[in-house]
């Protein structure tokens, strides 16, 4: 019999969840993609109808966008995680509801600790809230900030930019921002000080 990893047994249960009331109407389910430890995980908020039709994250216009900040910072979509708040698209792409994403949730909690990221960058409103909760997006995004060993880095989402040149300046600007950002994670990752201080210096930088 064949090998199933933990991260594949994974999205096979997301493949056919039914936790929440989203899996009626979703064509596939879409758990996520990439290797089985990365450096870099990105959360963006749920699949939209490319993604649905596909099973993959990120593959409509966003998606390009999204390979497109990618390539522009060298790093190849192969080398990083991509996956969503929610697993299963909401009909007609409205906002997830609160009992959607505490359903889902806990495939993003496995996610993380199967993935082992240095780097969780979280894409738009949803994806922060998540780990920054009740805080507004527009005054943390492009803040990274250290937790329990992890660099959170939240963003607007790259949809936001398809029509706004001004947001998409904005994105690509935090986007530049994170080949430093690992290398500051490797740094501190080394050092022994303790975890509070080390979020100071991050906020700083
Ligand atoms: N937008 C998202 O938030 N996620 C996707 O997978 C695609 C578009
Ligand atoms: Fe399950 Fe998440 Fe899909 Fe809801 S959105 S059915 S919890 S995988």
């Amino acid at each position: 019999m064949e090998e199933v990893s933990e991260l594949e047994q994974l999205h096979g249960e997301v493949r056919v969840c039914q936790l929440c009331i989203l899996s009626q109407s979703r064509r596939n389910a879409v758990p996520g993609e990439g290797p089985e430890k990365v450096d870099i995980l990105f959360v963006g908020e749920g699949p939209g109808f490319h993604e649905d039709q596909q099973g993959r994250p990120f593959v409509g216009p966003a998606g390009q966008f999204l390979n497109q900040l990618l390539e522009g910072i060298g790093i190849k979509r192969e080398q990083v995680y991509i996956t969503n708040v929610v697993k299963c698209r909401p009909p007609g792409n409205r906002d997830p509801l609160p009992e959607e994403i505490a359903a889902c949730h806990p495939y993003l909690v496995r996610q993380i600790s199967l993935l082992k990221p240095k780097l969780i960058v979280t894409l738009g409103r949803y994806s922060t809230e998540q780990f920054f909760p009740g805080v507004q997006i527009s005054k943390i995004r492009g803040r990274p900030k250290k937790m329990g060993g992890i660099i959170y880095y939240p963003m607007f989402h790259p949809a936001a930019g398809l029509h706004q040149p001004r947001w998409r300046k904005v994105i690509e600007e935090d986007f530049a921002r994170i080949p430093q950002l690992l290398k500051e994670a490797e740094k501190l990752g080394e050092d022994n000080e303790p975890p509070s201080d080390k979020a100071e210096q991050l906020s700083l930088l």
